[in-house]
């Protein structure tokens, strides 16, 4: 990070830039591609946020955050988290406030609303956007959901990338906790809309553009 007066207290963004870079290298600079507008679902203190800013985003991007700021109640992870945000310190949110406030010239939309209820919501609004990450809740219903709006959300032609594919905590080990099987059956049922770019730990998809999802065949597969 160029900055070196953010505030951050996890590191969990710092092993993805490197594929981000890769990825939006192409789609950018290569694809010819822009980023308008970003939804991120699960900002936590804004890394994501801050370093796309540092690195792919113009001034006047919009970007629109959905968090709760109070961390995920289903991990075990998170509790002692969850119990400093109850004891009045409001650290997430602080924090995320912060590291934005150095890029006064993003278009920060900040939502701070569970995912589930807000999204439905941004629909009717009539909001669409060119990238959209997945990174709140981890239980798998709840990924799927918020990959459900994303999907209705996302322009043709963007891209979503979903983070903790992989993940897994320690004694959780049914389908629902982990949001593996949720991103799985989002990329089972919508696979003639998304073309896949990566997976790994994420998953990055890139949504057809409309008149090839009519067509049923993706540009690149010719
Ligand atoms: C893993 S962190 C996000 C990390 C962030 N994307 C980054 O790169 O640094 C998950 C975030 O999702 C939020 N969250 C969990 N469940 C949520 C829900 N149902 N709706 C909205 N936000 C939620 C938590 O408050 C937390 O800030």
């Amino acid at each position: 990070m160029e900055n070196n007066n953010y505030k951050f207290t996890k590191p969990w963004f710092e092993p993805m830039k490197e594929s981000w870079d890769t990825i939006f290298n192409w789609y950018i600079t290569e694809g010819k591609n822009e980023l308008k507008s970003v939804l991120e679902i699960g900002s936590f203190e804004g890394m994501a946020s801050v370093y796309m800013c540092e690195k792919w985003l113009k001034d006047g991007t919009h970007y629109h955050v959905v968090d709760t700021f109070g961390g995920s109640e289903n991990e075990v992870g998170h509790q002692d988290m969850i119990k400093q945000i109850n004891d009045g310190d409001d650290f997430i949110y602080d924090n995320f406030k912060h590291n934005t406030s150095f890029f006064p010239n993003i278009g920060w939309k900040v939502e701070r609303e569970t995912s589930q209820h807000m999204l439905p919501l941004l629909e009717r609004e009539g909001y669409t956007y060119d990238f959209i990450y997945v990174d709140a809740s981890h239980q798998a219903d709840d990924t799927f959901v918020d990959a459900y709006w994303a999907h209705k959300l996302l322009k043709p032609n963007g891209i979503i990338i979903f983070d903790d594919f992989l993940w897994q905590e320690e004694g959780r080990d049914k389908p629902i906790e982990s949001p593996k099987f949720g991103i799985q059956a989002f990329m089972s049922l919508y696979q003639d809309s998304y073309a896949l770019i990566s997976s790994g730990y994420q998953v990055a998809l890139i949504k057809k553009p409309e008149e090839v999802i009519i067509k049923g065949t993706f540009i690149n597969e010719k």
